[in-house]
């Protein structure tokens, strides 16, 4: 059996992002048989324009993102919260890939949203904003899989989340909440 293959998309391009670091301690996490994958091509999307969202000449760096989510089987979403939503980076990435409409590379695709700040909130108005955009979009969002980190800066300022056994136990948990969403979609197909 192939293995269950899991792109995480990171709203923040900071190299010492938080936020990335939970992708990859939740990429860590996975089991025999899950593979978690952090895309690294955000930085390099234009804004999505339907001028140049057109067949046969989508920029590389935008179809390369509709082929990778398509070839994942679910997707995490790790976003940080920038003036009480979701950053543009991510708002981005579903944009792309959710046209065409009704056959964007995210229609239907299982997709767990975690997020993470440095406020007490916990980017939850990121991690709201998110599972509406997602949802609008046609990605199926796995609601059991959602998870929260409050306080980021002062939780993981001198440790990595990895080295964090709640914070792994968490994501572990988002892990494999999603890989079951993913395996339910695949026996109903
Ligand atoms: C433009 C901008 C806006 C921000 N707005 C918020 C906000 O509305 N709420 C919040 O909790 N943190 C806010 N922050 C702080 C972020 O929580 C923090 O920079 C980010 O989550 C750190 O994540 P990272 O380590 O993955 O980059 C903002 C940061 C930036 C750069």
């Amino acid at each position: 059996m192939s293995n269950t293959r899991i792109l995480a998309l990171v709203g923040s391009l900071r190299a010492a992002s938080v936020n990335r670091q939970l992708a990859e301690a939740a990429a860590q996490t996975a089991p025999e048989g899950v593979e978690v994958t952090l895309y690294e091509g955000l930085a390099d999307i234009p804004f999505y324009n339907e001028d140049i969202d057109v067949p046969g000449s989508v920029p590389a760096a935008a179809q390369a993102l509709r082929d990778a989510v398509a070839d994942a089987d679910g997707l995490l979403l790790v976003t940080p919260e920038y003036n009480g939503t979701l950053s543009a980076v991510l708002k981005n990435a579903i944009d792309w890939t959710s046209r065409p409409y009704g056959s964007g590379a995210i229609t239907g695709k299982p997709t767990a949203v975690v997020s993470a700040s440095i406020s007490p909130n916990a980017a939850q108005w990121a991690h709201g904003d998110a599972v509406k955009a997602l949802g609008v979009a046609g990605a199926k969002v796995v609601e059991s899989a959602h998870l929260h980190f409050g306080v980021i800066g002062e939780r993981f300022a001198s440790s990595h989340p990895r080295d964090d056994a709640e914070a792994l136990t968490g994501l572990a948990s988002s892990v494999r909440e999603l890989v079951e969403a993913t395996r339910g979609e695949l026996v109903s197909v």
